[in-house]
């Protein structure tokens, strides 16, 4: 069956932002090499020998005409396009707010001249909490963004940090949604030179699950019943592991989350893409998402395959075709719905 897609979890490094990373000397950064650039942004991709080269990088991390070959390439009909990690995290506290605002006017820019197949997702300048939540009221205002992508680490502190509680509520309040997508990984102490495989496979989905759990105990999605949390990767590991942590909360001696439901009730209030890459994967999510709560992905322009630059866009992605696969083990109706309807509802998008 083909289906018109709607893709979610798609990125890019806006320009502006592509600069800034060539410009620096430590990670993260873009490295030009004879064999073409390369992007080192992940902790500790430097020192392990395994991964120390980072990563190909081109013309299909940071240029539109590129994105849209891409969706054309894969039946992408429209496409909400969020900055890619570790966003503007590296940036000093005091010129954080200003760069957010422009990244996000330049996102903006871009989606309005797409002739409606793109709409975006902004940064935030979480170094300075206190300011972040009249970014989101301005964002709010632009009429192609549909809210933020927040790193799950937060500024380091989590997302159950107490100073982000603002932005919980202007999310909440300005209807937008908010993005969590990891990029530090957890425990990669603990898999030398594996090059970036257990990182992204594992260090990345506990990350997304360890502060998404964090946000539901500390009382957020109670607290803000409207939040709309779109969740990266199927839910990390969350929609298999929902009943054992209300089982664990429920049965701990030590501490009560004062919660009036289980965990997994506000995880359902939760959005989650399809990039699961597995049938019994997705059927996991299938079983425990809301129906309407689950949408395409590709992580584009992540995973790109090993051809050279002259037939990337003419050439089918892999990555997005093991998704499809997946998407495949559903009945018609289902991969109707995650392909494009529950994402024409969600973002409020008239087909172009
Ligand atoms: N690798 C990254 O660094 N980010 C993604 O989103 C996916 C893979
Ligand atoms: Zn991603």
């Amino acid at each position: 069956m083909t289906l018109p897609l709607i893709d979610v979890h798609t990125h890019m490094y806006l320009p502006r932002y592509m600069a800034l990373l060539r410009q620096r000397t430590k990670v993260p950064r873009v490295v030009s090499r004879a064999g073409g650039d390369r992007l080192v942004i992940l902790p500790d991709e430097e020192a392990d020998t395994s991964t120390s080269a980072g990563r190909p990088i081109g013309g299909e991390f940071h240029e539109v005409s590129r994105k849209l070959a891409f969706m054309d390439q894969h039946g992408i009909a429209v496409s909400v396009v969020s900055p890619a990690n570790p966003w503007i995290d590296f940036v000093e506290p005091e010129e954080a707010p200003a760069l957010a605002a422009q990244l996000n006017d330049d996102l903006e820019a871009i989606c309005a001249g797409s002739a409606g197949r793109l709409l975006g997702f902004g940064v935030l300048p979480l170094q300075r909490p206190e300011t972040c939540a009249a970014e989101l009221r301005r964002i709010a205002g632009h009429p192609h963004m549909r809210g933020v992508i927040v790193g799950s680490a937060g500024r380091g502190k989590g997302l159950d940090d107490p100073d982000f509680e603002p932005i919980w509520k202007a999310a909440a309040d300005a209807g937008l949604f908010v993005f969590i997508h990891p990029h530090y990984g957890v425990g990669h102490g603990l898999f030398p030179d594996t090059g970036h495989a257990m990182m992204l496979a594992l260090g990345f989905t506990f990350e997304t699950s360890i502060a998404v759990a964090l946000l539901i105990l500390r009382g957020t999605l109670q607290r803000h019943p409207a939040l709309k949390l779109l969740i990266a990767h199927a839910g990390g590991t969350l929609p298999y592991l929902a009943g054992r942590l209300d089982s664990c909360v429920k049965n701990d001696i030590s501490k009560d989350f004062g919660l009036a439901q289980p965990p997994s009730h506000y995880l359902r209030q939760c959005w989650f893409d399809s990039i699961s890459y597995h049938p019994p994967a997705l059927a996991a999510l299938e079983a425990f998402a809301d129906p309407s709560r689950i949408m395409f992905g590709t992580d584009h322009p992540f995973f790109r395959p090993h051809v050279g630059d002259a037939v990337l866009d003419r050439t089918t992605w892999p990555v997005p075709e093991e998704n499809l696969q997946a998407l495949a083990s559903l009945s018609p109706a289902r991969q109707k719905a995650i392909a494009y309807e529950n994402g024409l509802a969600a973002f409020g998008i008239a087909l172009p």
